[in-house]
């Protein structure tokens, strides 16, 4: 938290990223031109399930996607993201919305992270055209033959493309 001193402000966005998608690059866009530092910070172990991707393709993917992007860097995080947050002295969690009953869970989630770190969560809406994208989706729609080619940057399709030969191989 920014207690008084004058700098510039220092955001995280947190996510499993299991795999970035083009409706989480357009949330990292919009919050790179609003604050002067943007931390994408990748969930370890990701609640859901197991991920698609190891830690480090995950950070690998979203560093290719924001190479462009001097201000945004990647990092990973255990446990609490309150604690990250502290630690990376972040003045602020940021997390995308992409219809209204996002807001539902989100709003638990960020007064829990209020009350654990005292930084505050801003939301922001991605394009309306990513509203039904979701790392989820894309990857049941992928393994089951869909294109999803304009729903993940090109670097993401790739990595995908290989991610499911090798399953496909370990599994023959
Ligand atoms: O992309 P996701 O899976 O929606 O991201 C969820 C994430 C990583 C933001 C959330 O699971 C999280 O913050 N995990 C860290 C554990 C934690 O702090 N849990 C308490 C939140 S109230």
């Amino acid at each position: 938290m920014n207690n008084g001193t004058v700098r510039s402000p220092r955001a995280i966005y947190p996510g499993s990223f299991d795999p970035p998608t083009n409706g989480h690059l357009d949330v990292i866009v919009r919050a790179s031109k609003i604050f002067s530092e943007l931390i994408v910070a990748v969930v370890v172990n990701p609640q859901k399930r197991e991920p698609m991707f190891g830690l480090d393709d995950r950070k690998e993917m979203i560093r290719a996607c924001v190479a462009h992007l001097p201000n945004v860097r990647v990092e990973h995080f255990r446990g609490l993201l309150a604690d990250f947050v502290q630690e990376k002295h972040a003045d602020v969690i940021i997390k995308g919305l992409r219809v209204v009953s996002d807001f539902e869970s989100e709003m638990s989630t960020a007064l829990m992270n209020r009350s654990l770190s005292d930084v505050d969560t801003m939301f922001l809406m991605s394009d309306g055209k990513y509203s039904f994208v979701s790392s989820s989706i894309v990857k049941e729609v992928f393994f089951l033959g869909g294109d999803v080619g304009a729903l993940v940057p090109d670097g993401v399709m790739k990595f995908m493309s290989r991610r499911r030969e090798t399953l496909r191989s370990s599994t023959t």
